[in-house]
């Protein structure tokens, strides 16, 4: 999604806008933009393209002045133009914004301002928030006034921030995420921590329904209706200062060699965590576990743990499908909800369902600052450390291993709890890495993978099609091995790969199978397995493990040959083309 921040500074503030919107770009980047206000004037640069190439371009953070706001975009409303990059002025410039999120009423919004004289210069729903509030602004003269009017006036979700003349920023939070930063040099206020990681980590939260406004003076606060609402700084965790890519070219690259450290740490819940889940799960009449692109994964594998090992009967739900799956919600209802931001507008949405109707929510989160953890009954963190890169990698793997630490402890340990074995497999397998790289050279040329797997391997198999396609922009398709038969076969020829995830467990003969089958209708063959074959074109090998735990590991090579593919291919593996992060519009 976009990114915003603001800054009102003690200092030239530009160079820390330029920072703070590189940080949070993995929200959306296909266009990028600064407002700073030096005098009276507001100076607006921005262009389409990442961060850096528009500040190389146009010297975003050579702008003098001490207030100003920033913005990455995803684009909704709008193709992807300079002039629907934010921030928007207002018709007279006398002020500008950043926004996020979508104005559902802006066509309506919009006429009613082009008739009163307002002019616009974008196809954006956003800039009627810059000409709303300058129309309020004229008749109130009052930026508290203007807000609370404008807040009233547009529908949808939405965070935004808006600088005026006189030095305020002006910031409001319905349903999208804001956060203010307290910094020795002022104050910022973005869509996420890391939008000042590094320079502060005292933070003062915006709750859903408020509008900040903030001056070199301080901070105020109020509700929709006006009201002032009293704020506390909260300090949040100082694993935020880390973000580099240390000594690696990606962030995807690092956080895929990161997991075997972030497995242990994500396996290692308090004891008090581990109680009141168990209690939360053994009380519960029904339990759903939801979640979106690869959190639903890793859902579809927690669901098939707990059915399994423990006497909870789990059932995976789509996040975007919730609201029109046949959900039965109570009291006696728990949702496990599993996402890496805590923002996904899908994921918040089928979680503000059930919480109406009385159900409790236990989250796996990796933003403990995120929207999800703060409305959840339980919020369990995965402490896997910021992800930057798009895809996800190592919170999957944390919340796999979340998972395996609950069942363990529901289970009286029939799953082990120990995962210092796979931490192990994963490091071996990641030595392995350049045999990766030329698998992935010798298939960079494929249109179509197919990658089959049976069981819990299964789940395995649509994150690892899910890695290709984002990463390598390569058509990857997961199926269950025995399904092939009933039809995806006609499509296999020799210019086809297709993995299959095939350990020597109960599913170890069955899958092999399903290989002959393919290899016999040309189609070239990756084994990922303990056991090598005769069938495998190319074999990857995996650790002997206990075979509960081979999820875990198996998806680890998935991670590194996409990587490697989407380099083979020239694509960028942290920025894939026309996804984003966090996708906070539904
Ligand atoms: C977006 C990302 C996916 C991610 C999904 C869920 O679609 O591009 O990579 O898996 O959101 O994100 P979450 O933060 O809820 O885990």
């Amino acid at each position: 999604m976009c990114s915003i921040i603001g800054f009102v500074s003690s200092k030239q503030a530009s160079p820390s806008i330029v920072q703070g919107l590189r940080r949070m770009e993995y929200r959306g980047y296909d266009s990028a933009g600064i407002a700073v206000l030096e005098g009276k004037k507001i100076h607006v640069r921005k262009g389409v393209g990442k961060v850096a190439e528009v500040n190389n371009m146009l010297g975003m953070d050579e702008l003098p002045g001490y207030v100003a706001v920033g913005h990455t975009r995803w684009a909704t409303h709008g193709g992807v133009t300079e002039k629907n990059a934010h921030p928007h002025l207002s018709s007279s410039g006398k002020l500008a914004i950043v926004h996020n999120g979508i104005v559902d009423n802006y066509r309506v919004l919009k006429e009613s301002l082009l008739k009163e004289g307002f002019s616009f210069r974008s196809e954006t729903d956003s800039e009627v928030i810059a000409n709303l509030l300058e129309k309020a602004f004229a008749e109130t003269r009052s930026i508290e006034e203007s807000m609370m009017r404008v807040v009233t006036q547009i529908d949808g979700k939405y965070a935004f921030v808006a600088i005026f003349d006189d030095g305020t920023l002006a910031a409001a939070r319905f349903h999208e995420p804001l956060i203010i930063g307290i910094g020795e040099n002022g104050y910022y206020v973005a869509s996420d921590v890391l939008g000042f990681a590094g320079v502060t980590d005292k933070v003062v939260y915006v709750d859903n329904g408020e509008f900040a406004a903030i001056d070199s003076e301080g901070i105020s606060i109020f509700d929709f209706q006006g009201n002032p609402v009293p704020h506390g700084v909260t300090r949040v965790a100082e694993e935020f200062g880390v973000i580099g890519k240390g000594k690696y070219v990606h962030f995807t690259l690092k956080e895929i060699f990161e997991q075997p450290q972030t497995i242990a740490m994500a396996a290692k819940l308090t004891e008090s965590e581990l109680k009141e889940v168990s209690r939360l799960l053994t009380e519960a009449s029904r339990v759903y576990v939801l979640g979106c692109g690869t959190s639903y994964h890793a859902a579809l594998l927690g669901c098939r743990l707990l059915s399994e090992y423990t006497q909870v009967n789990a059932t995976p739900v789509l996040a975007s499908e919730a609201k029109f799956f046949p959900t039965k919600y109570d009291s006696k209802t728990v949702l496990i909800a599993l996402s890496q931001s805590g923002e996904t507008a899908d994921v918040l949405e089928a979680v503000e369902i059930g919480l109406e109707k009385g159900a409790k929510v236990v989250s796996l989160v990796n933003v403990a600052t995120s929207t999800l953890a703060r409305i959840s009954t339980l919020s369990i963190g995965l402490r896997c450390g910021p992800e930057i890169g798009v895809a996800a990698t190592k919170s999957f793997t944390s919340q796999l291993a979340t998972f395996y630490a609950i069942a363990s402890h529901l289970s009286g340990g029939r799953v082990p709890s120990d995962l210092g074995g796979v931490s192990k497999g994963i490091s071996e397998l990641l030595v392995k890495q350049t045999h990766l790289r030329e698998v992935a050279r010798r298939m960079k040329g494929a249109s179509d993978i197919y990658v089959l797997g049976t069981g819990p391997h299964y789940c395995v198999a649509l994150e690892g099609a899910l890695k290709i396609k984002e990463l390598a922009y390569v058509h990857a398709e997961a199926l269950p091995g025995g399904e092939l038969k009933h039809g995806p076969l006609a499509l296999l020829d020799p210019s086809v790969y297709v993995i299959v995830v095939n350990p020597t467990d109960a599913t170890y003969v069955d899958m092999l199978a399903s290989a002959h089958e393919a290899k016999s209708r040309g189609a070239k063959i990756i084994g990922i397995s303990d056991k090598p074959s005769d069938v495998y074109d190319e074999w990857v090998g995996l650790p002997k493990l206990d075979p509960s735990l081979l999820p875990l590991v198996e998806v680890v090579p998935f991670q590194a040959l996409a990587y490697y593919l989407a380099v083979e291919r020239n694509a960028d593996p942290d920025y894939p083309r026309n996804l984003a992060k966090s996708v906070t519009v539904k």
